[in-house]
């Protein structure tokens, strides 16, 4: 599974991309004001530090300014920035061009297996099915995922890949990875809950302790 960090902050980056396991980051208008920093300069960053895929999204609503927009981001910015649309019907138009072109999209906005579906055939290589977000509202976040990747398999659909998004707890990134989703993007507050344990924290003061116990017993 791809791990993906959901943020525009730099030192959220820099401190997860030093474990070894980050492979992309996604950013949206809302992370990006909550960074209070510049979107291009954010970006350009945050592309230095993680070999990708970074996601930048588009802000126009028009099938022919996202794909304008698009276009102008895919061609300013590093290599291993991708393009993020809303999944709208502007947004699947926008979709078809610019995966036609060679730039890869990530549709994000995705609440039903239809939209998820849409998505695909359009071209995404990226399909973002918000699932803390159908939570909030008394619908089954990880359902949804089942559902999408139930599809996924049913229909061969190979050049998609399913990345569950608005993650708000350790079980969605678990959940997700078992029902088949290929990337997950985790908040930094969960990814760093992703690896503690209490009996990791407890066992590895013990082993600590007994080899002090070792070397003050001059046997190391
Ligand atoms: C995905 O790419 C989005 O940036 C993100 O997961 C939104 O999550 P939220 O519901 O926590 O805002």
């Amino acid at each position: 599974m791809e791990l993906i960090l959901d943020s525009a902050i730099i030192e959220e980056v820099e401190d997860i991309s030093k474990w070894g396991v980050l492979d992309g980051v996604t950013t949206n208008p809302s992370l990006i004001r909550k960074s209070g920093r510049d979107f291009e300069d954010t970006i350009r960053k945050i592309a230095e530090i993680c070999p990708g895929p970074i996601s930048a999204e588009v802000t126009s609503l028009t099938a022919n300014e996202m794909i304008e927009e698009g276009m102008d981001l895919k061609s300013r910015l590093p290599k291993n920035v991708i393009i993020k649309i809303p999944c709208t019907p502007d947004g699947l138009a926008a979709t078809k061009t610019l995966s036609g072109r060679g730039i890869p999209v990530n549709v994000t906005l995705v609440f039903s297996v239809s939209q998820a579906l849409l998505s695909a055939k359009a071209g995404a290589a990226y399909v973002s099915p918000f699932l803390g977000r159908l939570d909030d509202i008394g619908q089954d976040g990880l359902g949804l995922i089942e559902e999408i990747s139930q599809v996924w398999s049913a229909q061969g659909i190979k050049n998609c890949k399913i990345l569950a998004a608005s993650i708000r707890s350790r079980r969605h990134v678990e959940v997700s990875a078992r029902l088949g989703a290929q990337a997950a993007t985790i908040p930094y507050n969960i990814f760093t809950k992703l690896i503690q344990h209490e009996l990791t924290d407890s066992g590895l003061d013990k082993f600590m302790s007994d080899w002090e116990a070792v070397k003050s017993e001059g046997r190391a």
